[in-house]
């Protein structure tokens, strides 16, 4: 077992399940948990472990594993000591004799885990994520609790907000898709949102803004994502864009956002950035719940030989997908979809 990439509330619950549902079959299992993830693969680092280091953990945030990101891109590329990776994970799979290896990830981390299944692996996956931006699974666990997190901040800011009559800016993570901003902006109560799926464009920022002062309300909060765009950043080629962020001058768009707010409409503004705590923490109820759900159902098909899988969320049903099909895939936020339309409904403006 293995858990890779950037951590998240839950990881912990998951790796609970698989193996609690693999002691109760019976079965003698045999449980090696690598370290730091891909990297404990790849150089042999690993811990042979028992049921009672999966006691306990259920609540705990972080991954008792530990956990890196190995990047799909130089996957293919020899370390610094000339060391084949794949080749060297097929060869510590093969001595140790495992009958699967169970990747507790999340794209990336897919797309390794989707490789190794190619190169002849028993692999399982699960869908780890703050961000929920796996394709093939409405829900992916972590993102529940980050939502709560990001909630809290925006909540902890309103009141600020309301008694210095100051705009607010949140920058909520997710450099490619807007769910957790989405949710925590619409659960928070803010007023605008922005998220990478709708370019903005600062004039209409600026107008929702100047709207509410004149109904009378004296502060704005913005949910901004990290990868919130502007509709002109949008506009730009891949290799036009690369360029522009080389020479970017703030710490990150809610910087620019509110730079520009200030300087167009002389409002004071301010920017809080929860950053990883919305990683942090115990995982809350829903992803322990969820969590221990794919877990067990991962530990089912481990049982029945059922490989090259990943255990996801559809139509409030776990279901299996193929590895093949969710490695590569991103699951963008539809902005036409009806949570948008609701939003909008409601009186957010997301800057379009
Ligand atoms: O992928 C999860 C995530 O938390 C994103 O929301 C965020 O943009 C990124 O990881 C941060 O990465 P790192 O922990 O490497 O700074």
């Amino acid at each position: 077992m293995l858990t890779s990439g950037g951590d998240c509330q839950a990881l912990n619950a998951a790796m609970r399940g698989v193996v609690k549902t693999l002691a109760n079959s019976g079965q003698d299992v045999e449980i090696y948990g690598f370290l730091e993830g891909y990297r404990g693969l790849i150089y042999g680092n690993f811990q042979m472990l028992t049921g009672k280091d999966f006691s306990g953990i259920l609540t705990k945030g972080g991954t008792i594993l530990g956990s890196s990101r190995t990047p799909f891109k130089t996957i293919r590329d020899p370390d610094e000591n000339g060391l084949d990776k794949v080749d060297a994970m097929k060869q510590n799979y093969y001595k140790l004799r495992l009958d699967c290896l169970v990747v507790l990830g999340g794209n990336g981390s897919h797309k390794t885990a989707n490789l190794l299944r190619e190169e002849g692996l028993n692999v399982v996956t699960l869908p780890k994520t703050i961000d929920n931006d796996l394709w093939g699974t409405d829900m992916t666990f972590g993102f529940q609790s980050a939502v709560d997190i990001a909630t809290y901040a925006i909540d902890c800011i309103h009141t600020t907000a309301a008694s210095h009559g100051r705009v607010f800016i949140v920058e909520v993570m997710g450099h490619k898709v807007g769910w957790l901003t989405l949710n925590a902006g619409m659960a928070g109560g803010a007023d605008i949102i922005l998220i990478p799926e709708i370019p903005y464009d600062i004039n209409k920022v600026i107008k929702k803004i100047e709207e509410r002062e004149k109904n009378g309300s004296k502060f704005t909060i913005l949910a901004v994502a990290e990868g919130a765009m502007s509709k002109e950043v949008a506009k730009m080629s891949k290799k036009d864009r690369k360029k522009y962020m080389e020479n970017y001058k703030y710490p990150s768009v809610s910087y620019e956002v509110a730079a520009q707010i200030q300087e167009k409409t002389g409002r004071e503004v301010r920017v809080t950035v929860p950053g990883h705590t919305q990683r942090g923490g115990s995982p809350c109820p829903y992803d322990r719940v969820f969590a221990s759900r794919l877990g067990a159902e991962a530990g089912e098909l481990i049982l029945k030989g059922e490989y090259g899988f990943m255990v996801g969320y559809k139509n409030r049903e776990i279901v299996k997908v193929p590895l093949d099909e969710v490695a590569g895939k991103l699951k963008y936020l539809d902005p036409e979809a009806t949570i948008i339309k609701e939003a909008k409904l409601l009186g957010i403006s997301f800057g379009d």
